[in-house]
């Protein structure tokens, strides 16, 4: 089974066997089975933050849990989502009943089950600050376990899912306890400048998802027409020590303070300073808009992708002395 339409980079890979779950009586009865219990197991949502490299010797499993429900108390909305819910399509329908808290995460690539795997985050939001809990199977046992806010271990583009439970635990469904009375976050420059732009003083829940989508189409390539995965690196995050030869060599460094003695520097903007943006190299490169984004011009193996970012690492490292980080998954 071709796995092109089912990673964002659109790169062509196979899986040896392909499922699609659409509940959670069909994961067990798929856990179940003798001849899949040997397989390794890959379970895919949006496929917008894997890179394949290789075909995969195993079994993929995309999920297609969907529904929403929502429940109500005075001021807090718990609305409970299928792990195959679109991401945005659940951002859309809490704007529209005027249920805030992820509208600045508009247009975000990928499914709710996904979400709190790496923490997903943007223009000043990050899922744990909306993260009530999740539900999850066991992939050896079959039980249900749900997750709360502090068992999932949440840091920048990070949770448990991807360090001790990689591997361990299929996610079907989450929560999220967003407000009726909205708490507007509107601190990231681009989107205070946007609202500006506009003319818009009072903004509603409504114009930040709009402009953050405005935002994010003007930067950041499509991935129905340009094969990519969002931002292919983290922004490294190091301390106030190491970062002082930084800024005395590049005084303009793009960089925000992250708390307890740490800075976290724009990974776009050293990739950037090193002579990428827009670069094509093959199949590949990076965006001509936003140097963190690696983008398959069409027809390029994940391979040539992978090749092309350890090219970036290493100069970045050799001009910089910082070392990025894959944020993609490589498989
Ligand atoms: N910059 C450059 N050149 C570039 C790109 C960025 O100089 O080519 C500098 C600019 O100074 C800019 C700063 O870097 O002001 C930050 O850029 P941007 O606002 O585009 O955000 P980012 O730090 O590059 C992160 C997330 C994005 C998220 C945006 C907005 C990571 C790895 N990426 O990118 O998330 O949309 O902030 O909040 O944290 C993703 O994870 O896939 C993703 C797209």
């Amino acid at each position: 089974q071709s796995l092109k339409s089912s990673n964002t980079f659109a790169i062509d890979v196979n899986a040896r066997y392909f499922a699609e779950i659409n509940s959670i009586a069909d994961l067990h009865e798929l856990l179940n089975s003798t001849q899949i219990r040997t397989e390794a197991l890959l379970i895919v949502g949006g496929g917008s933050n894997i890179l394949f490299t290789k075909d995969f010797d195993g079994l993929v499993v995309k999920m297609n849990i969907h529904g929403i429900e929502v429940k109500e108390s005075r001021d807090d909305v718990f609305v409970n989502a299928g792990a195959g819910v679109k991401w945005h399509d659940l951002v859309l329908f809490c704007v529209k009943h005027d249920f805030a808290g992820i509208e600045n995460l508009s247009l975000i690539p990928g499914t709710v089950g996904a979400s709190p795997i790496q923490n997903i985050g943007a223009y000043g939001v990050e899922l744990k600050d909306v993260f009530y809990s999740c539900e999850a199977i066991d992939i050896a046992t079959g039980d249900i376990r749900t997750f709360f806010y502090e068992d999932c271990r949440f840091g920048y583009r990070e949770s448990v899912f991807k360090n001790e439970y990689k591997g361990k635990y299929v996610i079907t469904s989450v929560c999220y306890r967003l407000s009726k009375v909205p708490n507007l976050n509107i601190q990231y420059g681009a989107i205070a400048a946007e609202l500006k732009a506009r003319g818009i003083l009072e903004p509603t829940i409504t114009d930040i998802s709009t402009v953050v989508s405005a935002i994010r189409v003007s930067k950041l390539p499509d991935p129905s027409t340009i094969g990519n995965a969002g931002s292919f690196f983290k922004n490294p995050v190091i301390d106030e020590a190491s970062f002082v030869p930084v800024l005395d060599a590049f005084p303009d460094v793009v960089h925000y303070p992250a708390g307890q003695g740490l800075v976290k520097l724009a990974a776009g903007w050293l990739i950037e300073a090193c002579g990428f943006k827009g670069m094509v190299s093959g199949h590949t490169g990076t965006w001509k808009n936003q140097a963190l984004v690696l983008v398959n011009h069409g027809g390029a193996t994940g391979a040539e992708v992978y090749n092309f970012s350890e090219t970036i690492i290493e100069t970045v490292q050799a001009k910089f002395g910082i070392r990025l980080e894959r944020e993609v998954n490589i498989l």
